[in-house]
């Protein structure tokens, strides 16, 4: 068996009972950030920070959160494959990693204020990048006002659709993830149109939820393919007649898989940057 570069003696790990993330450091050229924060998230990160400018040998650090020592360490020897010149990794408080991970992302003629911490959501990374392109696009009206956000993570899509104007919902099966996206919404003061809650999308398609409610006019999803396809189903029940769908954290070869996954959608418009593809389309 491999083994990992993060190899700390199994004794000097924190109390379990304490809150804690992994963190592993990584300083790279700036070029690769992308290919090192899609290699976190394929490891498990539950969240990432970018130094915001690249010092003056045009390397940056990235900052990878991670659950359990185990996905830290298969990330850092992972990334070790990339000749990343160095890895380390520490404990971290998940109340310390919260209040310092901190972004702010333009959205339309506004800046979002947002606490990134563990969750997955600095407002950065292409696929949510082309989600907030893609919501931009969107007009609120009498009969289309209400968007559901799946993944929220730190909840930079339904915030940005609560500041266009939509009543927001988003989900999310972490609940770090959800309270930090919630005092996200405090801090950007959206917090009478926007709600979160720790749930997946199957989770909330009960009776009592959907009872007396048309469904969502919006659904915006930034998630892995798999739970794409896990979730699809209880996300299409969950959609209005006549609602517009968004996928998002798509690769290219995942297109097709998609599209599979949302029988009742015709995803026909494909925006894509680098190498994530997102589809958006309307009820057939
Ligand atoms: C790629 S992040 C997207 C975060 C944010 N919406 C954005 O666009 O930057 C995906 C999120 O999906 C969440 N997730 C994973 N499985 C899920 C499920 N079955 N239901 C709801 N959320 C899920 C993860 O916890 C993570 O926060």
């Amino acid at each position: 068996m491999r083994p990992g570069l993060l190899s700390l003696d199994p004794n000097s790990l924190p109390n379990a009972d304490l809150a804690v993330s992994w963190i592993v450091r990584v300083r790279c050229a700036a070029a690769l950030s992308e290919p090192v924060t899609t290699l976190a998230i394929i490891h498990n990160t539950t969240g990432i920070a970018e130094t915001t400018a690249p010092n003056r040998d045009s390397q940056i650090e990235v900052l990878a959160g991670f659950d359990d020592y185990a996905h830290a360490d298969s990330f850092a020897a992972a990334a070790a494959d990339f000749e990343i010149e160095s890895t380390s990794v520490q404990t971290v408080s998940s109340e310390d990693w919260a209040q310092t991970h901190t972004s702010t992302v333009t959205f339309g003629g506004a800046t979002l204020h947002l606490e990134v911490g563990t969750a997955f959501g600095h407002g950065a990374h292409p696929t949510t990048a082309l989600a907030l392109a893609a919501l931009a696009h969107l007009r609120v009206t009498p009969a289309s006002s209400t968007l559901l956000d799946v993944g929220c993570g730190t909840g930079v899509l339904s915030i940005a659709a609560a500041v266009q104007g939509f009543t927001a919902t988003g989900c999310d099966v972490d609940p770090e993830a959800v309270a930090i996206a919630t005092r996200n919404a405090q801090r950007n003061r959206v917090a009478a149109t926007v709600s979160f809650v720790a749930a997946s999308p199957t989770q909330l398609a009960t009776p009592q939820w959907i009872r007396g409610s048309t469904g969502f006019s919006v659904i915006v999803a930034n998630t892995l393919i798999g739970v794409h396809e896990s979730e699809a189903a209880a996300i299409q029940a969950l959609a209005s007649p006549t609602a517009t769908l968004i996928i998002s954290g798509l690769l290219n070869e995942h297109v097709s898989r998609a599209r599979a996954a949302y029988p009742s959608f015709e995803l026909t418009s494909t925006t894509t940057r680098d190498q994530w593809v997102l589809l958006q389309g309307a009820r057939r």
